[in-house]
């Protein structure tokens, strides 16, 4: 048997990592989302649920892929002692990995798309109505979507099918960096716009009237699926990882440069919000309808929203990259496929699955979905795969590695290549108790089977 690939070196297993987690999640949900609690004390919680429940689902996850060697199929049987049913888990975070890439790939699509119409200068001479119109023009338009979700799938499998160490860690290494530069850039300009100080102050002025309780489920929500945890993406990944690697101090690593992406995404966009006046909870049209108009206000249209777009795409590149890459593995281990034929069937499989998504704006399928289930067919997957999927692996997984796996072995392949020994204890407190209580409160919230707005407030009344 072929020996298992591993990362090249620490940098590119790092770079791979954090480009995995920093995503649209950071860039495009985070802004608007922040935008829609009323800032300031969103930001803080979003900030403390990212330490103490991502973090350490995120290190749980390492540990199972560093322990068992094996992709999340083979990883959660191989770990999962007596208790064989367990194994179920691998084959969910299979199932929910196809479902997310599937209508992400339509996302960076646009983002593909944009950052063509950008280096077009599509916005010159139009009014800024008819800008934002261009969105719905693409987004209904069902053979356009398809094109660039096929074109950047397209990317995704060339990196992948190359493997790890020439294909993922090798483009981690300059698209990651190459996401920060240019971050660093566009923030920099935003720094010089008259709105930067109230935008600063919007960010990080905790202001308790404007934040809800289930708000706070929010944050937890998005801190989960900013760092890339529920899917077995680090499952995957930390399979390649050495023993030498530190696996607590590469959790609050990646951690730390996601929550920098996510307030430097923020710090650049709202600057321009306030300088022109438009309203920061603009929901989900923001990065697509919203940016270009106000790019097209600036100076130096064509280059910023180009290199706006560049970076977006970079973005969601090395995210697709690391599921396509759980899905691969995945076959390869588990039905003895080689690397190309794992890639080429899977991301063929991706394609077919991704093209309700594609044209869900034009009805050009299924057209009778939106009048039978209230959402569009992309909004469904996308809502059934990150609300409810994705929060109920990652319960699954911080149980497993707090129960079911052997402790001797959960402390041994935590800790293997760490000198923080202090931290297994706490981490074992956190995965074992208080992930699972707070992700199953976000879960209970979003399913309507609470209301925390409502018992907050009678909470406060009857005091
Ligand atoms: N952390 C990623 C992000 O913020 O975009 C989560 C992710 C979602 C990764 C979807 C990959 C993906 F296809």
């Amino acid at each position: 048997m072929k020996p298992r690939e591993n990362w090249g070196s620490r940098l590119g297993f790092l770079m791979a990592t954090a480009g995995s987690a920093i995503g649209l999640g950071s860039l495009w949900k985070f802004p608007y989302v922040t935008g829609e609690n009323g800032g300031g004390l969103f930001v803080l919680a979003y900030l403390v649920f990212t330490v103490v429940i991502g973090v350490p689902i995120f290190a749980a996850e390492l540990m199972i892929g560093r322990t068992a060697q094996k992709a999340p199929v083979g990883a959660f049987l191989a770990l999962s002692g007596v208790k064989k049913s367990w194994r179920f888990i691998g084959w969910l975070c299979a199932l929910v990995t196809l479902l997310i890439l599937s209508y992400y790939v339509v996302v960076a699509g646009w983002a593909l798309n944009y950052a063509l119409m950008s280096l077009l200068n599509f916005s010159a001479g139009k009014t800024p109505d008819q800008v934002a119109e261009t969105f719905d023009i693409l987004y209904k338009s069902g053979s356009i979507n398809m094109l660039w979700s096929f074109l950047f799938l397209g990317l995704t499998t060339a990196i992948v099918f190359r493997g790890i160490r020439h294909g993922i860690e090798f483009w981690a290494k300059i698209l990651t960096p190459a996401l920060f530069i240019i971050l660093i850039l566009l923030f920099c300009y935003s720094l010089t716009l008259d709105g930067f100080p109230q935008a600063f102050s919007f960010i990080f002025k905790p202001d308790l009237t404007k934040l809800k309780p289930s708000g706070l489920l929010q944050a937890l929500g998005l801190a989960c699926f900013t760092l890339s945890v529920g899917m077995g993406i680090l499952v995957t990944y930390g399979s390649y990882m050495q023993k030498s690697e530190d696996i607590p101090k590469t959790a609050f690593t990646v951690a730390g440069m996601d929550i920098l992406v996510s307030l430097l995404a923020s710090l650049m966009i709202f600057p321009i919000i306030f300088t022109f006046d438009f309203v920061p909870e603009q929901g989900p049209g923001l990065l697509f309808k919203t940016m270009p108009v106000l790019f097209d206000k600036l100076p130096g249209t064509l280059i910023l929203s180009t290199t706006f777009f560049l970076l977006v795409v970079f973005a969601a590149l090395t995210s697709t990259i690391s599921v396509l890459e759980v899905l691969v593995a995945t076959v390869t281990e588990s039905f003895g496929w080689s690397r190309p034929k794992g890639t080429l069937i899977i991301s063929g499989l991706v394609f077919i699955i991704s093209i309700p998504s594609a044209l869900s704006g034009s009805s050009g399928i299924f057209k009778a979905w939106p009048e039978m289930y209230g959402k569009t067919f992309f909004d469904t997957i996308d809502y059934f795969s990150t609300t409810w999927l994705l929060p109920i692996i990652a319960v699954l997984t911080a149980l497993f590695a707090g129960w079911i796996v052997d402790r001797a072995i959960t402390k041994e392949g935590f800790l293997e290549g760490s000198k923080w020994v202090w931290i297994f204890r706490p981490w074992l407190f956190l995965v074992r108790w208080v992930v699972p209580a707070g992700v199953v409160l976000i879960m209970l919230q979003q399913g309507g089977v609470i209301d925390l707005d409502a018992i907050v407030q009678r909470f406060t009344w009857a005091n």
